[in-house]
């Protein structure tokens, strides 16, 4: 008998510092930064982002997220035998944060690393630990997409500062006779690494090169566009699927554009797009398990439907996962 594996449990965390467009507008014009809440909302759909305070790192969100995973699937912390974590905000150089979040967790013991595939990171996450389960190699996984962006963002650039937000979100995947997982697609291009980096390095116990965010936004949304209809296209074939077979659409959040465009192209009604970057903003590798477990929670997803999850980020990085809930 062929063997699956599937979500058995989601979970997310959002640091309680809120900040509304309005927030962010005043506190940018105080440093002289002029935008404004129109530009945010009418240019991305977002409406409000969390931000973590001093101290709160990456390991600590993805620990949050993941105890409310491990909850709903009525799993303890010694039932997983893999961890992965997805970040491109990680607490230390090393050792990992899914090391960090393990100890932190209780969990010791079994394999933990993290994936560094920026935004479309959940998604390589989600695909490593179903080929681990396919493969006999893990029973029961805790898949984690956790980030700090805040960190990193540049708050003298309004075309950057504005967009992202920190959180985490994790799913619990076991196991199974029957899919779950379906299908999935990965892809990289790392000609486009300029247009969306985070260029410094440590070396000789100084950071070399600029440690901010940077981002050709014009030419990052033209790729994504692109590419998440191939790679959703790409999964659904893989599959043997159409865009008709998707209950769920949960891309990456990153602009409300970005993703009707995607529906649009796939023939989707938004009614069937999950849309959380209004009060999320961008969070990275944590956008889309913080969708998932949002949209799990409110009772807008069902187990039994079929979502179609896709991420697209810096590297170039792309891709998707196809799932029966
Ligand atoms: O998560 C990884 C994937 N990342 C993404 O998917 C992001 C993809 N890119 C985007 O979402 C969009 O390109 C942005 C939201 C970043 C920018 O939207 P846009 O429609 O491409 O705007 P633009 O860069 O063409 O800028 C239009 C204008 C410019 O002014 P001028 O040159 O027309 O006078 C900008 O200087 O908007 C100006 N602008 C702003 N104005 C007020 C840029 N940022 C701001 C701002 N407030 N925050």
């Amino acid at each position: 008998m062929r063997r699956y594996s599937r979500i058995t449990g989601t979970g997310s965390y959002l640091p309680p510092r809120k900040l509304t467009n309005s927030d962010l507008v005043a506190a940018l014009a105080a440093k002289g930064i002029e935008t404004s809440d129109d530009w945010i909302v009418e240019r991305t759909g977002i409406r409000a982002r969390h931000f973590a305070d001093a101290g709160v790192f990456s390991s600590d969100l993805g620990l949050e997220a993941a105890k409310n995973a491990l909850q709903a699937a009525g799993c303890s912390a010694q039932d997983i035998d893999l961890l992965i974590v997805a970040t491109s905000t990680p607490d230390m150089v090393f050792p990992s944060t899914a090391c960090i979040l393990q100890n932190k967790l209780g969990a010791n013991g079994c394999p933990a690393f993290d994936v560094q595939a920026v935004c479309s990171g959940f998604i390589y996450a989600l695909s490593i630990a179903d080929a681990m389960i396919q493969t006999g190699a893990a029973n029961r996984a805790l898949v984690i997409g956790a980030e700090v962006f805040s960190r990193i963002l540049d708050f003298t650039d309004r075309t950057t500062c504005v967009l992202f937000g920190d959180g985490a979100g994790a799913v619990v995947l076991e196991a199974s006779d029957t899919p779950g997982i379906l299908a999935s697609d990965l892809h990289a291009d790392g000609k486009h690494v300029d247009i969306l980096c985070v260029p410094g390095h440590v070396s000789g116990g100084a950071v070399l090169g600029d440690p901010l965010l940077k981002m050709d936004g014009q030419a990052v949304f033209k790729l994504a566009v692109g590419v998440l209809e191939d790679t959703a296209r790409a999964a659904l074939e893989k599959a043997g699927k159409t865009a008709a077979d998707i209950d769920w659409l949960i891309p990456h959040q990153a602009n409300i554009r970005i993703m009707q465009s995607t529906a649009k192209r796939l023939k989707l009604s938004m009614d069937k797009v999950v849309v959380t970057v209004d009060q999320h903003g961008n969070t990275s590798a944590a956008s889309i398990p913080l969708a998932l477990d949002s949209a799990v929670r409110s009772g807008k997803v069902k187990r039994g439907e079929t979502l179609l999850l896709e991420g697209v980020g810096g590297g170039f990085t792309w891709g998707a996962v196809l799932l029966n809930l």
